[in-house]
Order: C-alpha cells, then sequence, then structure tokens
C-alpha cells in the first residue's frame, strides 16, 4: 500500500513543480486564546484554497460575495479596504478561502486601530469594587478609533503581504488570468491561492492548557499546544539592590518609574508601536542618561527605580507578575518601599504637544495621598497639564499597583482624554506617525546625529522627567541644572529605517549585539525565542548596562564567574561582556561591564496559580503551529482542483488514522513507521 501512495505523489509532485510559486516575504494572524476566548486567524490543517481576486473597488466586493462564478475566493485586499466593515462581511461569507493584505501606505484611511476601544478593560483597578462608575471605559473611552479587529476570531487564514515584488506576482497572475473581461467571467485556466496557518489550540486558554496537562502526562511524546505569552521586564535602580535578598528592603524608599515594552497589532509580530511604545521607552533611556550621573555624584535620598514592562498590552502581563512577586516578599522590595511612582505612556515626539499628567481620582480621595500626588504634579508642571480630578486614569501599568495599594502616582502622556493616535497598536504606528523626518539628501550616519524636532522635543520631556524625579527622590534643587538629556542621544535612538519605516535604535554603544537593531516591538513566540530573549528587551538591557555600569578590567572567564571575585558582587550586579565599539580600523577591543540591570520574569502569575480561567490575572496564551506557507498555482478545472484535494485530504487521513491508532502502526517496522511519517507530512505539505 505505502508504494502505492508513493507513486501517487511521485505523480503529483512533478505537476506541481511547475506551477506554484511559493510567496514567503508573508506574515500571517495566528490565534491567541483567553480565559474565555479565542482570536485571530487559521485555516484548515491542509490549507485553505481559492481563486485569487484582487479587492479594488466596491463592485469587486459584490464579485467575492454574491456574483462571482467560482467560489471560494482567496481575497487580495487593498489596504483602503482592510477595515471593520468589509473583513466582518468577508468572515460572515462562506464565499471567502482567505484573505490576503497588501500593506502599503497607498489609500491608507487617516485613522486605524484594530485594537478594542477599551484597552485591558477588565484587568485595570476600576471595576465594581473600586470607582465602580469610572469602569467600562464609562466616561473617558481611550481608544474611540479601535474597531476591535484583532479581538475577532476567523475562521479563515488572514495574511500580509509585506513584499512589493511578491504582491506584483500576485497581480500579474490575477490580471494574466481572473481579471473580468467586459463583466463576463474569466475562464479557466484560474489562478488560485493557497494559504496555509493551521493552529493547534481551540477554544479558550482553559481547554488548551487541560489538553496540554493531559497530553504532558499520558503521552511519551506529549505536544505542546499553546504557550503562555511570556518575555522578561528590564529593571534597574539608581542604587544597587541586592537580587539574592527577597521581600522588604530595610530602609529602602523608592521611586519607580516606568514605562511599557510591548506594542501589538493585527498581524504576528508587526508592531512598531512608534508612539504607543516606543517614545514612552526612548523618553526613559534619556531620563536615565540625564539622571543616573548626577544621583552618583549627589545621591537623593530615596532610591529611584527603573522599570520596563512587558506584555502589557495582554492584560498587564509585566507589572501583574512584578506587583505578584512583591506582594508574595519573592521580589528585591515590597509595596512597603514604594513611595510614588511615575509612568510614561504614550508621548507623541510630535513638537507643538501638549503632555499631560493623569491620576487616579479614587485613591486621591485620601488625603495624605491626594497632598503627595499634588505635590508630584507641581514637579512635573513646568511644561506639562494636570487633569480634572475626576477622570481615570488611562491604560497603564501604574493601575496594577493601585490595584494592590493606593500608592501615589501620575502617568504622562500626551492625549488629555481619548488617545491622540490614530493608529493605536496597529502596523501603522511607524516613524512616520511620529514625524520623525529628515531633510532631503542626508546619508544614514548623518540622519544619526541629525537632530530633529521631533528628538529636541522629546529631549525636553525627558530632561523634565529626570529633574521631576530627583526632586521626588529628595534630591537638593541646585543639582538640577546638571541634569539635561541630550538631543543627541534621542537622535541617535529615533534615528529611522526608511525602508522598513521602524525606529532603529542605533545608539552606537559597545553592544555586543548587532549595532543596529530595527526596534518594532511585538508580543513573544515563546516557542521561537525560549533561547533567547527577543530584541527589544536585550536592546533596553544593554543599553541600560551601558547607561548605568562601569567598564572593568575583568577578563572574559572572570565577567562569566565574577561570584570567584572577592571584589566582584553579584547580589548587586551583572556583568555584560561586550563587543566594545568599533575603532577607526574597525576593530573592537571587548571588555566586561558591571552594572545593576536585572531581568525579571515576565509571565502571567495565573500560569503559575494553575488558574487558567482567572479573572484577574491575563490568560493569554498563543497557540502553536507547524507552518506557515502561502502559494499560488494555476486550476485547470474546478473539478481538478476539488479533486486534487479531496484525494489529498483522503491520503492525508487515512495515513493520519494509520499513525495514530497503534494497533495498526504496530504492524509496521520501525523503518516503514518512518516513511508512513514521511508520507504523512509530504501530502500534509502539497
Ligand atoms: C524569498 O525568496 C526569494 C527568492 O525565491 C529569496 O531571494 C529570498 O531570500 C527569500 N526570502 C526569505 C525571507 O526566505
Ligand atoms: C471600509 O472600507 C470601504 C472601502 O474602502 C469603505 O467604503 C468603508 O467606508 C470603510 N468603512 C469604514 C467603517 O471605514
Ligand atoms: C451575516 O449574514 C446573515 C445572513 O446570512 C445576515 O443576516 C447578517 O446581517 C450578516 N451579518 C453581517 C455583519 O453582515
Ligand atoms: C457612568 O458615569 C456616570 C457619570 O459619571 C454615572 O452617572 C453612571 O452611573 C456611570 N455608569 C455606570 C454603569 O457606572
Ligand atoms: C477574552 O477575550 C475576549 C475577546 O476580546 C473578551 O470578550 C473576553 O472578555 C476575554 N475574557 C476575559 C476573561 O478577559
Ligand atoms: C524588487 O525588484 C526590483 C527589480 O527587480 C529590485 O530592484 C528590488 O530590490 C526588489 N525589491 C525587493 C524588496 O526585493
Ligand atoms: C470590451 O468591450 C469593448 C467595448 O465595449 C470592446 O471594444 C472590446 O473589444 C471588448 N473586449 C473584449 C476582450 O471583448
Ligand atoms: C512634521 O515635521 C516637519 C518638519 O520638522 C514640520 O514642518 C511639520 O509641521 C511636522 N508635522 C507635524 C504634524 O507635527
Ligand atoms: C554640576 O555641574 C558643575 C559644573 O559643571 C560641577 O562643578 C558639579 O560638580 C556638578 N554637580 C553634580 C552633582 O554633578
Ligand atoms: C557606553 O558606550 C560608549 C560608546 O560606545 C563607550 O564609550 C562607553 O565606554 C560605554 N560605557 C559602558 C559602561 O559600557
Ligand atoms: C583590575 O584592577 C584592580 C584595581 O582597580 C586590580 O586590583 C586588579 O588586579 C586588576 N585586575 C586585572 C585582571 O588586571
Ligand atoms: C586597530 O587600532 C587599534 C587602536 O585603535 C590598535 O590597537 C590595533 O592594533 C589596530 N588593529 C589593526 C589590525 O590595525
Amino acid at each position: 500500500m505505502l508504494k502505492g501512495l508513493m507513486f501517487l505523489c511521485v505523480l503529483c509532485s512533478s505537476v506541481e513543480q511547475k506551477i506554484y510559486v511559493v510567496l514567503n516575504e508573508t506574515v500571517p494572524c495566528v490565534r491567541l486564546l483567553n480565559a474565555t476566548h479565542q482570536i485571530g486567524c487559521q485555516s484548515s490543517i491542509s490549507g485553505d484554497t481559492g481563486v485569487l481576486h484582487v479587492l479594488e473597488t466596491e463592485s469587486d466586493l459584490d464579485w467575492i460575495l454574491s456574483s462571482g462564478p467560482h467560489p471560494p475566493y482567496m481575497v487580495i485586499m487593498e489596504t483602503a479596504f482592510f477595515n471593520r466593515s468589509v473583513m466582518m462581511r468577508m468572515k460572515n461569507s462562506s464565499r471567502v478561502a482567505g484573505v490576503a493584505v497588501i500593506i502599503s501606505k497607498t489609500g491608507l484611511a487617516d485613522n486605524f486601530s484594530p485594537h478594542t476601544t477599551c484597552p485591558n478593560q477588565n484587568t485595570g483597578v476600576y471595576s465594581e469594587s473600586y470607582g465602580s462608575d469610572l469602569a467600562n471605559c464609562n466616561g473617558t473611552v481611550w481608544n474611540p478609533l479601535g474597531n476591535g479587529l484583532s479581538y475577532e476570531d476567523f475562521s479563515f487564514p488572514v495574511f500580509a503581504l509585506k513584499d512589493e515584488n511578491q504582491t506584483q506576482v500576485l497581480r500579474k497572475c490575477y490580471e494574466d488570468h481572473n481579471q473580468r473581461v467586459n463583466g463576463s467571467a474569466p475562464q479557466y485556466p484560474l489562478c488560485a491561492m493557497q494559504l496555509f496557518s493551521h493552529m493547534h489550540a481551540v477554544t479558550d486558554t482553559v481547554t488548551c492548557m487541560r489538553r496540554t496537562d493531559l497530553q504532558n502526562r499520558f503521552s511519551i511524546n506529549p505536544e505542546v499546544l499553546c504557550d503562555p505569552l511570556s518575555d522578561f521586564n528590564v529593571w534597574t535602580s539608581t542604587r544597587p539592590l541586592n537580587n539574592s535578598a527577597k521581600g522588604h528592603a530595610a530602609d529602602e524608599s523608592v521611586v519607580i518609574a516606568a514605562t511599557r515594552l510591548d506594542g501589538r497589532s493585527f498581524f504576528w509580530e508587526q508592531a512598531p508601536a512608534a508612539e504607543g511604545t516606543v517614545s514612552g521607552i526612548v523618553t526613559l533611556l534619556a531620563t536615565i542618561q540625564a539622571l543616573y550621573p548626577v544621583t552618583q555624584e549627589a545621591p537623593p535620598p530615596r532610591n529611584i527605580f527603573f522599570s520596563f514592562f512587558q506584555g502589557e498590552a495582554f492584560d498587564y502581563i509585566g507589572s501583574s507578575k512584578m506587583v505578584y512577586d512583591m506582594e508574595k516578599n519573592d521580589f528585591v522590595i515590597d509595596m512597603n518601599n514604594v513611595h510614588s511612582m511615575l509612568e510614561i505612556g504614550q508621548v507623541g515626539l510630535r513638537s507643538g504637544r501638549s503632555l499631560w499628567m493623569h491620576s487616579d481620582p479614587v485613591s486621591r480621595q485620601n488625603k495624605s495621598v491626594d497632598t503627595e500626588v499634588s505635590e508630584e504634579e507641581g514637579k512635573l508642571s513646568l511644561f506639562s497639564h494636570a487633569l480634572s480630578r475626576s477622570q481615570p486614569l488611562p491604560p497603564s501599568s501604574f493601575q496594577r499597583f493601585l490595584r494592590a495599594r493606593r500608592i501615589p502616582g501620575l502617568v504622562l502622556a500626551d492625549h488629555n482624554t481619548s488617545f491622540t493616535n490614530r493608529y493605536y497598536e496597529s502596523m501603522y504606528d511607524d516613524a512616520e506617525n511620529l514625524n520623525v523626518t529628515y531633510p532631503p539628501g542626508l546619508t544614514p550616519d548623518e540622519q544619526l546625529v541629525y537632530e530633529t524636532d521631533a528628538a529636541k522635543s522629546l529631549a525636553e520631556v525627558a530632561t523634565l522627567v529626570a529633574r521631576s524625579l530627583y526632586l521626588q527622590a529628595g534630591g537638593e534643587e541646585k543639582n538640577l541644572n546638571n541634569i539635561t538629556a541630550d538631543p543627541k542621544i534621542v537622535s541617535h535612538m529615533t534615528s529611522t529605517n526608511t525602508h522598513t519605516h521602524t525606529l532603529t535604535l542605533t545608539l552606537s554603544l559597545s553592544l555586543s549585539l548587532s549595532p543596529s537593531l530595527s526596534l518594532s516591538l511585538s508580543h513573544t513566540h515563546r516557542h521561537m525565542t525560549s533561547s533567547h530573549t527577543p530584541p527589544v528587551t536585550r536592546f533596553v538591557q544593554y543599553i541600560l548596562a551601558n547607561l548605568t555600569g562601569t567598564v572593568t578590567n575583568l577578563t572574559e572567564s572572570q565577567c562569566q564567574n565574577p561570584s570567584e571575585l572577592s571584589t566582584e558582587n553579584k547580589d548587586l550586579f551583572s556583568y555584560f561582556w561586550v563587543s566594545g565599539p568599533a575603532s577607526v580600523n574597525g576593530t573592537r577591543e571587548p571588555f566586561c561591564v558591571r552594572a545593576s540591570v536585572r531581568l525579571s520574569k515576565a509571565v502571567s502569575p495565573a500560569f503559575e496559580l494553575l488558574e487558567y480561567g482567572s479573572r484577574n490575572y491575563s490568560t493569554w496564551t498563543e497557540s502553536r503551529w507547524k507552518s506557515i506557507r502561502a502559494r499560488i498555482f494555476l486550476v485547470a478545472s474546478r473539478e481538478l482542483e476539488v479533486m486534487h484535494i479531496l484525494i489529498k485530504n483522503l491520503i492525508v487521513s487515512m495515513i493520519f488514522i494509520l499513525i495514530y491508532n497503534n494497533a495498526c502502526l504496530s504492524y509496521f517496522t520501525p523503518k516503514r513507521q518512518n516513511k508512513l511519517y514521511t508520507a504523512f507530512f509530504f501530502f500534509l505539505h502539497i
């Protein structure tokens, strides 16, 4: 029987090689799950196929959804059509096999946010028991432009086409074979497309984790179906904290300065998040660069703790984990050590923008908290505006701290009510959205040092934040003039990659990383990145090491194992072996940097508590998949197409039954079993 199968597949593969064009520069939308829902997209296990149709006009929409004679259609969508109303009509139609969206700036609407109107609605501080009339964005809808597309569940694959040249191949195939001529239907052969993005997990996190647990218990070869979203927070402090001592730190009073590290969009790992997140990261880094030297020269009485939280887009993964650890005495400080907090939210770099200070009206009902917050506001009031005291906080990590304790704090942002960011959590929140532009004719090296208006205004914000943090920590006013952020550093950090429009953090530091990293944020895809932390986390970690560390004379082996030296202290410091700045002749001198920069796990406590249906903590997991692929080919006739799919599915399911039925499998020798697996995957992939 196996021989027969092999014969069949030799036959089909030789035909295929002539007609298939593989599209490799595509990005899928993948499936995510929380306690109660699944969202995202997927294909059937053997991929979904349809006749190509480019959606360019309203009449194409009608053709696809009702009049076209060759359903199901694989819709190639121009940017202008990628919005909620069109996508929901696609979702509702049985005539759509899948969607491929052309990602370009032409035809882009003046706003697009696939996020919800009230981000992290259920996991912030406002609820039945805390400021109940402020819960659910009652009063202030933060992201009114949000259309919620990222939170819909699509039963067909949706891919993004990023490469112009490959899009051209698609268009050509469509124009040559599928275009209507004077309104009449095109004739076979037709150009078809097949998308593969089968997702292993279904229903919700509870179901998926239970199945994974079961597999772990009873199967020799357990298969993980989904992974909790996880990564690392990055933190440092102006006075080193003993990382091996957990719980309350005696005599420490700590001012927390925080921002978030992640962003998201509809498509997997496509989140430039320029205004949404990068503006905050850059501001906080520039703040640290301005503030750190003075805190070493003239230390203020309080410690300043800088924290970059990861996974905040998914119900505050990073901040909820840190707060959880603090409450369990499993972190270097606890809530009693926290004096106050200042969070940097979206701070657009555009010049002429005002900054707004958001505070929590509920905790300010307490007199002493209110006094503290007012004082904090006073320190920041130089060129930012305080807001009315009845408005709730925007979505922010600070909300997770407030859930634990009513600490005084502020969130700094470029909006007073709803976001000014018109592309929140979409792939269009890029450098262009921030108006980072250069005069024409600059080389990349010149761009690096060119002080854009954006960089200058951001440096001003960083100076303001740094000075107020210093005062907040009890520092003396006479030192304030020594705290000034350098626009050059900001220019370095915000130079843009003109090809991808991502902000490129190119601070030419002595990083052991590649010297220039495109900062495109994303949630973590654990089974792809378990071996290394993703770029943005590592990047921030190394920049912090450079800004706050000292160069030592340790050798490479001492650097990796400093505990053997009596002069070094692994509890207070991390040690980084870095490649050193490039010298004129291009060589690098590596050295060892000592810095109190730490990573701490950012994974939702729900998974530690095994509460997969938790309402208090993030429950987001990401489904696993085997293959993400796209290709186009010609189909000679409908019958052939159907036959192809039918035969294939028949063969795949037969082999599947053989493999997964151990009774059957035991009739085969191991060698034959291997052949069987090979055949299975072969057929799965054609
Ligand atoms: C995609 O395919 C082209 C040509 O087939 C190749 O040059 C390119 O490197 C591929 N890209 C990726 C990301 O594999
Ligand atoms: C969605 O896109 C279509 C086509 O560009 C347009 O006609 C429609 O008004 C858009 N809908 C919304 C809600 O923007
Ligand atoms: C979906 O289709 C049904 C009938 O097929 C129709 O009643 C409903 O209004 C459609 N919904 C949308 C959002 O188009
Ligand atoms: C929403 O806010 C208004 C005014 O602040 C209040 O009267 C109303 O009760 C709130 N609604 C809910 C559901 O809490
Ligand atoms: C899970 O996500 C869905 C879709 O966004 C949402 O409606 C639901 O409230 C979420 N469930 C929980 C428990 O947060
Ligand atoms: C697209 O093709 C043109 C000409 O063939 C080539 O110059 C260009 O580099 C290609 N672009 C990409 C992104 O591959
Ligand atoms: C389409 O119609 C136009 C005029 O109505 C005619 O000149 C042209 O030849 C037609 N094209 C085809 C391919 O039939
Ligand atoms: C963008 O920057 C240019 C040049 O710096 C400036 O002329 C323009 O007004 C800016 N636009 C916005 C919206 O800030
Ligand atoms: C502030 O700057 C002045 C002049 O550069 C310098 O003398 C002084 O030591 C600095 N103070 C601190 C705390 O760095
Ligand atoms: C930081 O980077 C600069 C520029 O590459 C380098 O001169 C300096 O020694 C670095 N400092 C540390 C502590 O790594
Ligand atoms: C590094 O410098 C310290 C003094 O700062 C000295 O005691 C030590 O011997 C040096 N180590 C090496 C490996 O040169
Ligand atoms: C490169 O320059 C450094 C000093 O900048 C020098 O020590 C080194 O020997 C030079 N290397 C070569 C290969 O010329």
